[in-house]
């Protein structure tokens, strides 16, 4: 990935800095963006000790403003972009469907949903300006069946698989490939947080992955990595399952 620029939305911790390591590790210039300073900036020193180059731009993305400039910054410093992972969500409060307020649902659209989009409004005309390349929207296996309790967030989520078919799909001819990886559960932000405070809802979740335990960050950036190398060079609108058997468990039998 020499001379090519990889964009990472969320770069600032988790799954979304493992990405942004590894698109760096392939020898790729790298952005990172994230609403947390901090975050943000020790993701650029780790880029930078592995011997990469990078830039960190704090930006929120449910706003349409901090992505543009995001992306002004982008061309500013490295001449276009070629590869994307949009990788930051917000849930809402896990609820009965009755129990969500509008103010949760539409918390939670505004960047995992709506955020996407407008990420991608945004990213594709630059990208398209610099002679093609890939997305991948960061989906969840949430968002291809139900979640109780998690209507919100599962609706998002399906949201964004779609969403990412019909843009692979209008620019298919144009040099843009649009995928998204749909992760089980990864060791990293707020499922790791949950599961540290509720140990017996871990063994649970812990069992729902046929593999009988979560991913390592690193394990959803390759996958993100390969989507948008050339190796995958006629794979778009694909939704990619990166799950350690959970959506293929049926717990008929305790393995
Ligand atoms: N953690 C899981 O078990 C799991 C499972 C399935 C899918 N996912 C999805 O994987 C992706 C990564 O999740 P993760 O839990 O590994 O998080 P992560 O560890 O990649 O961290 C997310 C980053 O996004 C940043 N961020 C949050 N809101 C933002 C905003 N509005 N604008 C810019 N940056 C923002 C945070 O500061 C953080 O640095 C998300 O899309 C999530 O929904 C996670």
């Amino acid at each position: 990935m020499n001379q090519k620029v990889a964009l990472v939305m969320g770069g600032g911790a988790g799954t979304g800095r493992a990405t942004v390591l590894a698109f760096s590790a392939e020898g790729a210039k790298v952005v990172i963006a994230d609403i947390n300073e901090a975050g943000g900036l020790e993701t650029l020193d780790q880029v930078k000790a592995q011997g990469g180059e990078g830039l960190f731009v704090r930006a929120d993305m449910g706003n349409a403003a901090d992505i543009q400039k995001v992306l002004a910054q982008t061309q500013l410093d490295f001449g276009g972009l070629h590869m994307v992972s949009n990788n930051a969500a917000l849930g809402a409060p896990n609820k009965p469907v009755t129990e969500l307020t509008e103010e949760e649902w539409d918390r939670c659209m505004a960047v995992t949903l709506r955020g996407i989009w407008l990420c991608m409004k945004y990213q594709l005309p630059l990208i398209e300006a610099s002679g093609g390349g890939a997305i991948v929207n960061i989906a969840s296996v949430s968002g291809i069946r139900g979640e109780a309790f998690e209507s919100a967030y599962s609706a998002a989520k399906g949201g964004v698989i779609n969403l990412s078919k019909t843009v692979a799909v209008e620019y298919a001819k144009r040099g843009v490939r649009v995928n998204t990886v749909c992760p089980g559960g990864i060791d990293s932000g707020g499922m790791t947080f949950y599961l540290g405070k509720n140990p017996e809802i871990r063994d649970r979740v812990l069992n729902t992955h046929a593999m009988g335990r979560l991913a390592e960050p690193k394990e959803i950036a390759d996958a993100v990595v390969y989507l948008c190398s050339e190796r995958a060079s006629f794979i778009t609108g694909h939704d990619l399952v990166v799950d350690g058997g959970v959506m293929v468990r049926s717990n008929v039998v305790d393995l």
